[in-house]
């Protein structure tokens, strides 16, 4: 969507993933949703030095509303759990140097039961802007998949009628699957829409990290060249830090988001977070990746049986040809992967030679030719990512032509 918003992918924190829909505060009062949950993690944004690292959004997701609506027909915030209402939460974030972001369905209803926007488009968009929301995550549960072409371009109308710049991220292809997924038209998609969801929902476990990887690598020649600057494809959440994921596996999310350019939101408490974690998350090097300004997104390019192989053209760049980010991914569950590879094999084929750094350990390999090999280990469920960056600028290369198709 060509709103001025939404030039590089996303950063943030996002509830879902990590505390859904608990709305029990008596039991649960630290993790139940409510402004206290929101303000906790916005302090933990601003002074863990997330915000720095570009995580600047808190995104409240469902379950945040009254059950009705009041008598003008405006969304009302549970007065219980949001008392301060919404506009003082987004004030508290503000003042932090951080964004607000809010989630509605377009349905009748949110996908946990609460009223959706359906019939109401209007009088919510003007609710969000009053609340100064930055960024509106519009589900789509309970609603007739054939209305959404026509729906969530309405939205974005409204958003735009109230003269706030928010970002507009979609869950709507994600309910076109498998039965319409023959009507999927990311180009028009991408003219209505600053990102949206594609797939099933992230949970935290390495199956469902290797499920939405499967899906994007098969969809790759769909995905690649209507992904960029303005129009993201959304992988979903990063589930680092969260139970099961284990410091390989969150090693290899990372990296695979960074390769796409995907919105990078961070679902886990940030309260508890341990260190080995936050310090994945807060890989500059790695975010840098994600957040290039080409936006690519990065393909797979190879791969045997358990090892895939993927390349991402970055800045500094003359032509697409000059500076890569490369990864490998271990699928295999049990079993690190040991090998010797060189520039070469992915393509990387300048007699110049590149300069090629490991970006999770740090470690420069100084000035490499294309057949100097590198010596590598793969963990069990984890990844290694590389940049190499041209040595001598020139553009002479042919091979990384066609990376966009
Ligand atoms: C859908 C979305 C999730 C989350 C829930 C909330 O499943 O895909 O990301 O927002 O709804 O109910
Ligand atoms: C290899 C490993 C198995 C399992 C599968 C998963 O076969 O030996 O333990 O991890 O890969 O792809």
């Amino acid at each position: 969507l060509e709103n001025g918003l939404a030039r590089k992918p996303p950063m943030g924190w996002m509830s879902w993933a990590a505390f859904y829909c608990e709305t029990d505060c008596d039991q649960h009062p630290r993790s139940c949703i409510s402004e206290l949950l929101y303000g906790d993690m916005a302090d933990r944004l601003a002074s863990e030095g997330y915000r720095e690292a570009g995580y600047v959004g808190v995104h409240v997701d469902d379950c945040w509303m009254e059950r009705q609506r009041d008598r003008s027909g405006a969304l009302v915030p549970d007065r219980t759990r949001f008392p301060s209402g919404l506009k003082s939460l987004a004030d508290y974030i503000h003042d932090k140097g951080l964004k607000f972001g809010l989630y509605e369905d377009y349905g009748t209803k949110t996908c946990e039961g609460y009223p959706g926007s359906y019939g109401h488009l209007k009088i919510d968009a003007q609710s969000f802007a009053n609340w100064t929301v930055d960024y509106l995550k519009l589900d789509g549960c309970n609603i007739d998949v054939n209305l959404m072409e026509k729906g969530f371009p309405e939205m974005q109308v409204e958003l735009n009628a109230t003269g706030r710049q928010i970002v507009y991220s979609c869950v709507w292809p994600l309910y076109l699957l498998p039965k319409h997924s023959e009507k999927i038209d990311y180009k028009y998609i991408g003219d209505h829409c600053n990102l949206w969801r594609n797939f099933d929902d992230v949970k935290s476990s390495w199956d469902s990290i290797t499920s939405i990887i499967d899906y994007y690598d098969r969809n790759q020649e769909k995905h690649i060249p209507t992904h960029g600057p303005g129009r993201w494809h959304d992988p979903d959440m990063l589930v680092i830090g969260n139970e099961n994921i284990d410091v390989n596996m969150a090693t290899a999310q990372m990296t695979i988001w960074s390769i796409w350019s995907a919105p990078l939101m961070i679902s886990t408490d940030l309260r508890t977070i341990k260190p080995e974690f936050k310090k994945i998350l807060l890989n500059k090097d790695v975010i840098a990746v994600d957040q290039d300004k080409m936006g690519i997104m990065g393909r797979m390019i190879a791969n045997s049986s358990n090892v895939f192989i993927y390349l991402k053209p970055i800045s500094p760049t003359a032509d697409l040809r000059s500076s890569f980010a490369f990864a490998l991914l271990n699928r295999n569950t049990t079993h690190p992967f040991s090998a010797e590879f060189d520039l070469e094999s992915v393509g990387l084929e300048d007699a110049g030679g590149y300069k090629v750094t490991n970006l999770w350990s740090g470690e420069e390999h100084g000035r490499l030719l294309p057949s100097d090999t590198i010596n590598m280990t793969i963990p069990a469920s984890g990844a290694v990512m590389f940049r190499a960056v041209l040595v001598d600028l020139k553009p002479k290369h042919h091979k990384i032509d066609r990376f966009l198709k």
